[in-house]
């Protein structure tokens, strides 16, 4: 048996319900806010990912999915959408002309972590980039549309973190300080913040080692470091949710595992387990110009499908239904199921039969698993009485039905229930 490689999951028919039913939620409420959609490439050239996340990043340095092409040239499978996302704004001038423009991606990224419940290699995120405004409704919209889309698929009990990181103005004299604490306390960081501590002091905030997380408690908060006007965004900010009654909770060193992120940065958590973000995002002013596009603020977020798909598995409950099963029994019988099978699809109802002679028990034990709302019954007797025998699954009932009206009685059948 070959297997598949660690951290990467098929995704059966059984929870494709479920699946489906999130992303039409997402797609649904993006519709509300105007949010249309871009399909972007799974591959770039790495320098796509490694210019904008950042090679101190945890994602650059040690978690991307990298390779040469024949042609000498460095590949990635992409890890998450936003660099993409911006990628394409900026090489479609007839996209960053428009003032401003709101996209939403679905699809699989790829992170080379260690696997565990809710961390995959490959896993799924839906996401959206707002491009064009700098104001914090802005920040707000994200926000607003994550929340909704998480209150839609029906998460409860989840805690929307907040936090301000300033800008190329203010974070300077907060790294300054930053630094300073951290070289009061080398003894206590781990060896990847050692090395943090003289390439990217930020990057500390985000490490999950337990002593360093210890440490992060007693760390200098950026807000006593915001500038005005990253100040005055913030608490803006803070007010249209007030405004609006979406419930928040600051969280002074949410600094985020990507570097590209400029005052907001939030994330939707659940108290269950380490891998407890459903959802994240933030602002990233300055990474349309990175990308030698013109000067364009920005903000966005992405969720993770499984990891939503693990919150509400015991909640909900989608059972796929197929309208009608046909348990056939003997050739003659064999050739009508198959006619009868066809002449049903063709009028919208969904059926299936068996496609080998198999005893009457497994074709009704089949019928229960595809969790069938009509059974009809095609064996010697009915060939020759040209009537065949109809079971409602659902309440039980057992009728005898003329060959001639059974398209019909289906139909009603089918048509009552809905
Ligand atoms: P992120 O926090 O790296 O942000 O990922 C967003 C979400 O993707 C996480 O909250 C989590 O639900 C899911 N996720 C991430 N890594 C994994 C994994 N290994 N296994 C399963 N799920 C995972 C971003 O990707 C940013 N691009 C978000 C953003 C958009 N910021 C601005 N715009």
């Amino acid at each position: 048996m070959i297997s598949k490689p660690p951290g990467i999951e098929d995704i059966f028919p059984d929870s494709i319900e479920q699946w489906n039913y999130i992303i039409r939620t997402a797609r649904e409420v993006f519709r509300l806010f105007n949010i249309r959609e871009i399909i972007i490439p799974i591959l770039e050239f790495t320098e796509v990912f490694a210019r904008s996340i950042g090679d101190e990043t945890d994602i650059v340095s040690k978690e991307m999915f990298t390779f040469e092409d024949r042609g000498g040239r460095s590949l990635t499978l992409r890890p998450e959408g936003t660099a993409s996302v911006v990628r394409a704004y900026v090489e479609n001038g007839d996209y960053n002309r428009l003032s401003s423009c709101k996209l939403f991606y679905i699809g699989p990224m790829f992170r080379a972590e260690r696997p565990q419940k809710g961390r995959l290699r490959q896993f799924n995120q839906f996401g959206a980039e707002l491009f064009g405004s700098a104001h914090p409704f802005s920040d707000f919209e994200a926000i607003a549309c994550m929340d909704l889309i998480a209150k839609r698929v029906g998460i409860h009990n989840y805690t929307l973190l907040i936090n301000s990181i300033g800008c190329t103005e203010c974070r300077p004299k907060f790294i300054e300080k930053l630094t300073q604490y951290y070289r009061a306390h080398t003894a206590q960081l781990c060896s990847d913040c050692l090395r943090r501590l003289e390439k990217n002091p930020l990057r500390i905030l985000d490490c999950k080692t337990e002593t360093c997380v210890q440490l992060k408690g007693s760390a200098p908060p950026i807000s006593e470091f915001l500038c005005q006007s990253c100040m005055v965004h913030h608490r803006e900010l803070k007010n249209i949710l007030v405004e609006n009654s979406i419930a928040f909770t600051e969280s002074p060193h949410l600094v985020r595992g990507l570097d590209y992120y400029t005052r907001t940065t939030f994330e939707f958590v659940t108290g269950e387990g380490s891998q407890n973000a459903f959802a994240a995002g933030g602002r990233y002013d300055n990474l349309v110009e990175l990308f030698g596009g013109k000067p364009t603020p920005a903000v966005g977020f992405a969720a993770g499908i499984e990891r939503i798909l693990l919150l509400l598995n015991n909640q909900l409950h989608l059972n796929p239904t197929l309208d009608v099963y046909i348990v056939h029994s003997g050739d003659v019988a064999f050739i009508e199921a198959r006619k009868l099978t066809m002449k049903l699809r063709e009028c919208g109802i969904s059926v299936d039969m068996e496609a080998e002679s198999k005893g009457f028990r497994s074709q009704f034990k089949k019928a229960d698993r595809e969790n069938a709302q009509i059974v009809i019954i095609i064996g010697e007797e009915e060939i020759e009485n040209a009537k065949y025998s109809v079971k409602n699954m659902i309440s039980g009932l057992q009728e005898t039905i003329s060959r001639e009206s059974i398209i019909e009685h289906v139909k009603q059948t089918i048509r009552t229930k809905k």
